[in-house]
């Protein structure tokens, strides 16, 4: 057997710089950009409940068998998967669960970078005061006019968003090619605090609002119907869209915590270390939600329309009308950049990780070129909000109809490859390895009752719950 002992790209220097980092991969642009408007395009309540139950019981076991597998392996993910099947004596097309990580993080990272890019464009604007001009005008209509207008100026031009996207990507491969220790755990360490604060000065901003519990209660009214027939007719596309979101807020199933596990220290505890992570993530979301929709409702906006620009659409209005509101905002815009730039950095780190183990590239020229791949890949999103809005591909496909290629790369990554991921992950910890591994890994006893449980959820509970959620939304049910 051929496993290495420890990883060659270095280690956390602690268990509290995993938690750290592992946070920092987590928590980003899924939970404050894309958690709160896809909650509102699905209806609220309904949503929030079934993002909530794949969190806990599909994501936790997952990304708890995804360490393990990383700590186990050593490796980046192609690496460690060919070392676990040889040592199950399984298939060495396990590695292909690697592969389709490091596809999907490109394609992730693609999309991923041009978003960030919009939290960059707006920090000098907010720091310039750009939207205290909302307090000159009249009517919500005037205010919502004039914050969807700058909106609109920034995606409506392709090179303002390529050089906010090109910033983005250059910044991530410095930090990157810094190393485990030098460049990822540095940058976490003081921003999640940060963000944490600012988000609970918002809060208070959207608590003084009086409809505050408006925007609870589209959070947590639970109505199945709005989920079912957001249309009018039955879609299971909305489970399936809640599901795919709670693997991209954890980031599960492409390797990103993969990787992550293979720098874990010997004796860090999985469990401990997956349920800590996963508690923050899910409390940034529950939080970005509390401050959204409130606001949303106290300017006569309604959840449903405001697709991926609700967060910039909508947070500006906060920041022009509170006090302080100048500071405050240019300070949420750089927490916001930042917390991307720590999710960033773990979507190309398993491709990296790879190329270097290949022993024919540095970590700096790894670095450099899978940059410069998915800032190519990049381009196709930011023609998706401009000169290309109006192509959709896969137009002949019903359910794709009105789909970008944004849309596309989004829903391809998210929805399909990502639980297809922790779909393989979970078969292959709980049925392919061997009992006496894992338990020597979580370093507890099989007959341990959390260890069983565990194990049952990744058994039966997540296969058959990706699978009824895929079956659900190609409409076999209906
Ligand atoms: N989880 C991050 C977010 O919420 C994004 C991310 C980082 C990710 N690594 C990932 C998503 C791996 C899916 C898979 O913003």
């Amino acid at each position: 057997m051929n496993i290495p002992k420890t990883s060659i790209h270095g280690e956390w220097s602690s268990r509290l710089a995993f938690i750290l980092a592992a946070t920092g991969s987590a928590v980003g642009l899924g939970n404050i950009w894309k958690f709160p408007y896809i909650t509102g395009e699905y209806g609220g309540g309904a949503f929030v409940i079934v993002y909530l139950l794949c969190i806990a019981l599909i994501g936790f076991p997952v990304m708890m068998a995804e360490v393990l597998l990383g700590k186990r392996g050593r490796s980046s993910p192609i690496n460690s998967m060919r070392h676990l099947a040889q040592e199950a004596r399984r298939s060495q097309w396990w590695q292909v669960l690697g592969w389709s990580g490091v596809v999907a993080g490109f394609l992730i990272l693609s999309f991923y970078s041009v978003i960030a890019g919009w939290a960059l464009d707006y920090i000098p604007r907010l720091a310039q005061g750009t939207f205290t001009a909302v307090n000159d005008l009249n009517t919500t209509k005037e205010v919502t006019d004039f914050v969807a207008t700058r909106f609109g100026e920034l995606v409506g031009d392709p090179l303002r968003l390529i050089m906010w996207h090109t910033l983005f990507l250059v910044i991530t491969i410095i930090m990157v090619a810094g190393g485990v220790q030098g460049g990822l755990e540095r940058a976490v360490r003081w921003m999640m605090p940060a963000l944490f604060l600012v988000l609970l000065i918002l809060l208070g901003y959207a608590m003084s609002t009086p409809q505050f519990m408006e925007g609870v209660q589209f959070m947590f009214n639970v109505d199945f119907h709005k989920l079912f027939y957001p249309k009018g007719e039955f879609s299971g596309e909305g489970v399936l869209a809640a599901m795919g979101l709670a693997f991209f807020s954890l980031s599960l199933g492409m390797g990103s915590i993969m990787v992550y596990g293979a720098y874990l220290p010997k004796h860090a505890s999985i469990a401990q270390t997956t349920a800590a992570v996963v508690a923050a993530d899910t409390l940034v979301a529950i939080l970005a939600g509390l401050i959204i929709f409130p606001i949303v409702f106290s300017n006569g906006l309604s959840p449903e329309d405001g697709g991926p620009g609700l967060v910039f659409k909508i947070l500006p209005i906060a920041f022009g009308q509170m006090p302080y509101g100048t500071l405050f905002g240019t300070l949420f815009f750089v927490l916001l950049a930042l917390a991307a730039w720590s999710s960033a950095i773990s979507l190309i780190e398993p491709a990296v990780a790879w190329l270097v183990e290949t022993g024919k590239f540095s970590r700096i020229s790894a670095t450099i070129g899978c940059g410069i791949a998915a800032w190519l890949v990049g381009f196709a999103t930011v023609f998706s909000f401009n000169i290309w809005s109006d192509v959709k591909p896969l137009s002949m496909f019903s359910a794709f109809q009105d789909k970008t290629f944004f849309n596309l790369i989004d829903y391809l990554t998210s929805n399909i490859m990502l639980p297809l991921g922790g779909l393989f992950i979970a078969i292959f910890v709980a049925w392919l390895m061997k009992n006496q591994i894992v338990t020597e890994e979580l370093e507890i006893s099989s007959k341990n009752l959390g260890y069983r449980f565990w194990r049952f959820l990744l058994r039966y509970v997540t296969p058959l719950g990706v699978g009824l959620v895929f079956l659900n939304a190609i409409g076999v049910f209906s």
